[in-house]
């Protein structure tokens, strides 16, 4: 990775980052609560490498942005209270979990679950990127993995320099602070995390207050632990296909079945992942035989990931 460009926040540092996401770069930018790590949320490869730069070691689920509430509409499924919480909040500080259309975004993006967390920014400049760029962009905070949220762009730089193609530099966030996430449970809007946008303004719209997440036992944000196993059994390791197993390869191997990377790039095979396991069970796999991948890098997530897939079901 060349070293990481500090765009200006006019035109031409806008149109500069939109064109390094079109190319698959990962260019962090100012939304109102914190700067975002953001990646072509439809590119694999792109997604993976934000998993990367911030040394994440585990593949938790991204927020997509959006540049309007229409367009958040052509990857999931927003309707009741929640549509009514994007109507009063769009854009802002708000990010709802919700049914995804499936297809549309990387797979790595909603580590494989059903949901996708759809966010608008309000940001002038996070709004004038989205729509230059056209698409949606996947963005956790853009700091390293385990410190704290950016809020002004020498953090971002402090953290990821050398990491990331570029950071649009546009000065302080107003909010500072991530956005409040609210989510469904049996049909009832929860509280997934609290942030930006305070829970009395989101109670004043649904007319009762959010569950908070405790009392309905969904796993707080960033301890999610359901994840998307395969319905095949797993087998970690694996040399060889033994009969009747298939065969998910890392490097080259002369096997037939699947590889998250026959040339043994960890980045690509984090890009695969997922979407090699949906295919493995969509083709009705009964065992599936892994090589053994790298314990380096991306390999901790990608290893991390495969051993909650191998572990014994509930
Ligand atoms: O303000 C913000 O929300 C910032 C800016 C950049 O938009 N983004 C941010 O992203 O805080 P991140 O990745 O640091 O936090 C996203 C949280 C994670 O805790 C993740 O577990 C949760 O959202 N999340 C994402 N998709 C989810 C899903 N499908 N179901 C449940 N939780 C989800
Ligand atoms: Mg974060």
């Amino acid at each position: 990775m060349p070293a990481t460009t500090v765009l200006n926040p006019d035109d031409r540092g806008i149109a500069k980052a939109a064109s390094l996401l079109e190319a698959g770069g990962l260019v962090a930018f100012p939304t109102e609560t914190v700067y975002g790590l953001g990646a072509d949320a439809r590119n694999g490869r792109a997604v993976a490498g934000i998993f990367a730069a911030k040394g994440r070691p585990q593949f938790n689920p991204l927020i997509v942005h959006v540049a309007s509430p229409e367009e958040a509409l052509l990857y999931a499924e927003i309707d009741g209270d929640l549509l009514r919480l994007a109507s009063a909040f769009w854009p802002g500080p708000l990010t709802l979990v919700v049914p995804k259309c499936p297809g549309k975004l990387s797979d790595l993006v909603t580590a494989g679950l059903e949901t996708v967390a759809l966010r608008v920014p309000a940001h002038p400049l996070a709004q004038q990127l989205l729509h230059r760029f056209g698409g949606p962009v996947a963005a956790p905070s853009a700091n390293p993995s385990g410190r704290i949220s950016p809020t002004v762009p020498e953090h971002v730089v402090d953290g990821l320099m050398g990491q990331i193609d570029a950071v649009v530099a546009g000065g302080a966030c107003q909010i500072g602070l991530e956005s409040t996430i609210i989510g469904l449970e049996q049909g009832r809007p929860v509280l997934l995390r609290p942030g930006g946008l305070a829970i009395e303004a989101i109670t004043a719209v649904l007319g009762a207050s959010p569950e908070p997440y405790r009392t309905v036992g969904v796993t707080a944000p960033g301890q999610l632990t359901s994840h998307y196993a395969p319905r095949a059994r797993v087998r970690l390791n694996a040399s060889h296909p033994k009969d009747g197993e298939s065969w998910l390869g890392f490097g080259p191997d002369g096997y037939d079945g699947l590889n998250l990377s026959p040339e043994g790039e960890l980045r690509e095979a984090a890009a695969n992942l997922f979407g090699h396991l949906h295919r493995l069970d969509e083709q009705g796999a009964a065992q599936i035989a892994v090589a053994a991948i790298p314990e380096t890098g991306l390999g901790l997530a990608i290893n991390d990931r495969l051993r909650r897939a191998a572990a014994p079901r509930v």
